[in-house]
Order: structure tokens, then sequence, then C-alpha cells
């Protein structure tokens, strides 16, 4: 992944294929409580740009990156002060994404009705990030 934009609430990157190329972008937007007070939770957005690149493993390789950056590793990579907590909305029928976070380790905390359809709410905790990290 390559970082594109780093702000105080938002954080972006590029995701890039094997060969370097541009084929999406992850997010971490919404992040709260906002500057100067280090953000603590975050709302992960991922996108691959290309219909004929999806299910082949990409959507979660970016959402493990962007993970391991927003939660820190044990030797210190990532963000300074780690995320305690990063959230996601999909909607009900995107089973593809639903699948691709939960084997990133999101868990469906809910599903709230928005208009014409369902929104699933899935989240993830830096503890369970680091348990499932020791486990391995
Ligand atoms: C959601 C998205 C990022 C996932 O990326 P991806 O590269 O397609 O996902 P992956 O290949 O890593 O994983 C997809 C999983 O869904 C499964 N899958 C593939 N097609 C599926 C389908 N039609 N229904 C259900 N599951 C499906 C795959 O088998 C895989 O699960 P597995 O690893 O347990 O086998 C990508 O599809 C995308 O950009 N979609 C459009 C934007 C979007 O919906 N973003 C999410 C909103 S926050």
């Amino acid at each position: 992944m390559l970082e594109e934009e780093g702000t105080g609430e938002r954080a972006g990157f590029g995701v890039l294929d094997e060969r370097g190329d541009l084929i999406g972008s992850a997010e971490l937007y919404d992040l709260h409580p906002p500057p100067p007070l280090p953000a603590r939770i975050g709302t992960l957005g991922v996108m691959i740009g290309l219909r004929s690149l999806w299910g082949q493993g990409y959507g979660r390789e970016a959402v493990m990156a962007l993970l391991g950056w927003a939660f820190g590793g044990q030797q210190g990579e990532g963000r300074e002060v780690p995320l305690s907590r990063v959230r996601l909305t999909t909607f009900g029928h995107n089973r593809r994404a639903q699948r691709a976070f939960a084997a990133c380790g999101f868990r469906e905390v809910g599903r709230s009705q928005a208009g014409d359809h369902t929104d699933v709410h899935m989240e993830i905790t830096r503890g369970e990030w680091l348990d499932a990290r020791a486990d391995a």
C-alpha cells in the first residue's frame, strides 16, 4: 500500500497490485477524537476499482495492511498512537465485502435499516487484532 494522504481526520492509501499498478484505495475516516487529541477510533472504507479483480484476495490484503498500520505492530510500525477500534458499515447484500472483512477479523455488531436497504455494521478492536496475531 502507498500512503497518499494523511490528515488529522482521515488517512488514505492507494492499493497496488504485484506490479505496482494502482488498483484501488483504502482509507480510515471519521477519525476521532479530533486533533489535537490522538485519534482512537476510525471507520474503514476500501475499494478495488476493477470488478474483474474482485474475489482474488486484494481487498483482504489491503484491509489487513490498513489494520496493521492502524493498530501498530509489536515492533512499533504504524501509527504513533494506535487506534483502539476500527469500524465499518457495508450494505447487507454485499456478501463479498462482509466475507472479506470477516476474514480480516471484523465481527458483525449490528444491522440497521437505511431507506430501502440494510446496513451491516462491523468492527474489530486492537486487542482482537493483536490476539489473532499472537495465535497465528
Ligand atoms: C469489497 C471489496 C473491497 C473486497 O475486495 P476483494 O478483493 O473482492 O475481496 P477478497 O477477494 O479479498 O475476498 C472476498 C471474499 O468474498 C468471497 N466472495 C467472492 N465472491 C462472492 C460472492 N458473490 N458472494 C459472497 N462471497 C463472495 C471470496 O471467496 C472471498 O472470501 P474467502 O476469502 O473467504 O474465500 C471489493 O469487492 C470491492 O471493491 N467492492 C466494491 C466496493 C465495496 O463494496 N467496498 C466495501 C464497502 S466499505
